[in-house]
């Protein structure tokens, strides 16, 4: 079977890579639909950052995105992981003499063995990420101080609240008016599962975005934030509550979020687990230095 790899062209290879991401997603899965269209479209950089795509038969089965200068993400159906090594020579080519980083989870036994034999290290201090679902049976009911209102957003006319409520609580000027316009425009955004507080003087005070795979039934949550001047209000565990209880109207069954594990930065994590997420699975960060070996696979 021939297998041909091209580099990304355009909106239409990122919804092929969200269809692989979609087939092959499972709780052993590193990426959602959601993070692919929130990652890919909200600032310029990434949009600069490489990607290629394998074909066979003209259907895409397997993705790399280089997320320079140091990282890559990937998604390989496991009937093509022969793949791999392709893949992370593809890498190393363009992070050059650079060190640099993967981070599949403990679950990717075939990329984590592919790793070891490219001349990767796990790397069991580094920060990771703790994966963690819930089912949406039984959610509490979200509760807001007085003159404080939850809602999910009405399109364009929240869009200027909206982007400044993400740039608050982030601290960062990333997202833009025009990065979240894309992402509004893409697919699978529902501004149903767009949720805000609004604060009684008008202002956006918290956010939670969740991504609807409905072949799976599963929301990811993604991202969420509260402004500075609204912290320890209870604000984002009644946004994330009136979020997930919407993705339950639209037909979800469990939700996911991957908050840091490490304990460098631990608040997100305790938010989860306060609204009765809890984790399945972990990332870990394999390193290689650019002179390594590179063992043959066998
Ligand atoms: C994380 C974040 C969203 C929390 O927002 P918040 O509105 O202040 O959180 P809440 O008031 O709803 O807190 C809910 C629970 O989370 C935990 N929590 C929140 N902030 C905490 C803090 N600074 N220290 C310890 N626990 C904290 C508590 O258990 C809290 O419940 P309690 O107040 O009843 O004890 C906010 O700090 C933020 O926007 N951070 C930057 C963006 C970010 O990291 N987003 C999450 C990425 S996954």
């Amino acid at each position: 079977m021939t297998i041909a790899m091209r580099r990304y062209t355009g909106p239409a290879d990122l919804r092929a890579m969200q269809d692989l991401t979609q087939h092959m997603w499972s709780t052993s899965s590193s990426h959602h639909v959601g993070d692919l269209a929130w990652e890919r479209l909200h600032t310029t950089q990434q949009a600069d950052w490489p990607i290629a795509l394998w074909e066979s038969q003209g259907k895409v089965v397997a993705w790399a995105w280089a997320q320079l200068p140091d990282g890559l993400r990937l998604e390989v159906d496991p009937a093509h992981s022969p793949l791999l090594p392709e893949i992370l020579n593809w890498f190393d080519h363009l992070a050059g003499d650079r060190p640099r980083e993967i981070n599949p989870l403990d679950t990717q036994s075939d990329l984590r063995t592919a790793l070891l034999r490219h001349g990767y290290e796990p790397q069991d201090e580094a920060p990771f990420f703790a994966y963690h679902s819930r089912d949406l049976t039984g959610l509490p009911e979200p509760v807001l101080p007085d003159g404080f209102i939850a809602r999910a957003v009405r399109s364009e006319e929240d869009l200027d609240r909206r982007v400044a409520v993400h740039q608050a609580a982030w601290n960062s000027t990333r997202v833009t008016l025009e990065s979240y316009r894309n992402v509004m425009a893409a697919w699978p955004y529902r501004p149903e599962l767009d949720w805000v507080i609004e604060a009684p003087d008008g202002r956006f005070a918290a956010n939670c975005l969740i991504w609807h795979d409905d072949l799976h039934q599963t929301g990811l949550i993604e991202p969420v934030g509260t402004h500075p001047d609204f912290r320890r209000l209870g604000l984002a565990r009644a946004v994330c509550t009136a979020a997930l209880h919407a993705l339950a109207k639209e037909g979800g069954k469990n939700a996911i979020v991957y908050p840091r594990g490490d304990d460098a930065y631990p608040v997100p994590q305790i938010l989860y687990q306060s609204i009765g997420f809890r984790p399945y699975t972990r990332t870990r960060t394999y390193r290689k230095e650019r002179a390594a070996v590179i063992s043959p696979a066998t």
